[in-house]
């Protein structure tokens, strides 16, 4: 069933409560080094402006665990925000209290107001109905556009639409066209490509898409768990133990679903978790005591490039290799430009890592989609419903 957006109801000079995903990261200094969350948010935010509205956003950033602590102020949120919108976001230096009581009941139409980290209050991540209430009672629309946080039922993403009409924003909207359009109905071949740490992690992902997908090219250090359950030494790469029958099973399933799933042949193999780690590169089977796997092999990275460059659809979450570390990033990067230069096809990035891995390597405008949800985009491609999203009301 789809939601109705900002663009279904008549918004012209309300006061709107809009619950955004501002959680972005910052550096030591508290600077953001990656605002695509903010970017992101900006369309239902002119929208609203244009259509006279007066904006009150929420959001929350880390875990701050109920407390008030100045290391998780929005003050920088407000910064930029204000520099990307050209117009000035008055920060409320709390979430309900007496600041934000007083910068929200005396707004103008077009103006801004940010509210303190709604994470400040306790009752946020406990969903309780008073905070909803109290938040609700700012304004005339909830408008969700926080897809990032769309997998939590909390006070500012769900409660609140007991209280207030809630539609989605433009952000949450596009999520779901992209990520919902690619599961339910995938131009194909449709390959998916899962990467990242561990397998318990993804097992819902993998489980789901094995549903949906043609093919499911495995990397990142979860291979080693498969490789494992087929019996390869593994040395000392990441491995989970306690998962190799549920690997067998994901492969047993594969077979019987005449999914193509594909692990990686040959492996680049380090001796130290260090970037300047002596390294080379072995067949998968023949990794040796004393070395760890880092990232897949030249000879997998051909062979993963090949199927990608004939698929239609691809679904890729998780970097398929220690990325962050330069001499480990060959098999992510290079699935990262293989992905660019594909004309026609729907290229789907979800997941922070690998979203940072594209944005690394300065291919992110070259995807079709990159999700601004981590566990949110997880979440929705194992087919769990969001809380968030299901608060909204039907078309
Ligand atoms: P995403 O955030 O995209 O969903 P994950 O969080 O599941 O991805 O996994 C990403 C992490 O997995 C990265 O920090 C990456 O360095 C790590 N990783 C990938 N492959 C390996 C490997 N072979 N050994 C150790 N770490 C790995
Ligand atoms: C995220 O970064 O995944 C979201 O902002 C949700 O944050 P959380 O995992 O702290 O709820
Ligand atoms: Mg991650």
């Amino acid at each position: 069933m789809s939601k109705k957006t900002v663009r279904d109801i008549d918004l012209k000079d309300k006061k709107v409560f809009v619950r955004c995903d501002f959680n972005v990261p910052l550096d030591e200094n508290g600077v953001i080094t990656d605002n695509r969350r903010i970017v992101g948010a900006l369309p239902t935010i002119k929208y609203l402006l244009e259509n006279n509205c007066k904006v009150i956003l929420c959001s929350h950033l880390g875990r701050p665990k109920g407390e008030v602590k100045p290391e998780f102020s929005l003050k920088p949120i407000a910064v930029e925000l204000s520099k990307l919108l050209g117009k000035e976001v008055k920060l409320a230096n709390d979430v309900i209290g007496e600041s934000a009581k007083e910068l929200t009941s005396n707004m103008n139409n077009g103006d801004v107001v940010l509210l303190e980290n709604v994470r400040f209050d306790a009752r946020e991540e406990k969903n309780d109905p008073e905070l909803s209430k109290e938040l609700a009672s700012m304004a005339e629309i909830f408008v969700n556009d926080a897809f990032g946080t769309a997998h939590r039922a909390h006070s500012s993403t769900a409660g609140v639409a007991d209280y207030l009409p809630a539609v989605s924003g433009f952000l949450i909207e596009k999520e779901l066209k992209f990520l919902g359009e690619a599961l339910q109905n995938p131009e194909r071949p449709f390959v998916a490509i899962l990467g990242g740490k561990k397998v318990s992690d993804k097992i819902g992902v993998i489980n789901s898409l094995l549903e949906k997908v043609d093919t499911l090219l495995i990397g990142g250090a979860m291979a080693f768990t498969f490789f494992k359950a087929q019996g390869y030494g593994v040395g000392d790469s990441i491995c989970e133990l306690d998962k190799l029958d549920l690997a067998k099973e994901i492969m047993e399933n594969a077979k019987k679903k005449g999914v193509n799933l594909v692990l990686p042949v040959d492996t680049k193999i380090g001796k130290e978790f260090d970037p300047n780690t002596e390294s080379k590169t072995v067949k998968s089977n023949e990794i040796p005591d004393g070395w760890q796997g880092f990232d897949i092999g030249a000879e997998s990275i051909k062979e993963y490039c090949e199927i990608l460059k004939s698929a239609k659809t691809v679904i890729w979450n998780g970097p398929v290799g220690l990325s962050e570390f330069k001499q480990f990033a060959a098999g992510t990067d290079t699935i990262a430009e293989t992905l660019a230069n594909l004309s026609d096809c729907t290229t789907i990035i979800g997941g922070g890592d690998s979203a940072a891995a594209v944005e690394r390597a300065g291919l992110a405008d070259k995807m079709t989609h990159i999700s601004t949800g981590g566990g949110a985009s997880l979440e929705f491609l194992e087919g769990k419903k969001l809380p968030g999203i299901e608060c909204l009301q039907d078309k």
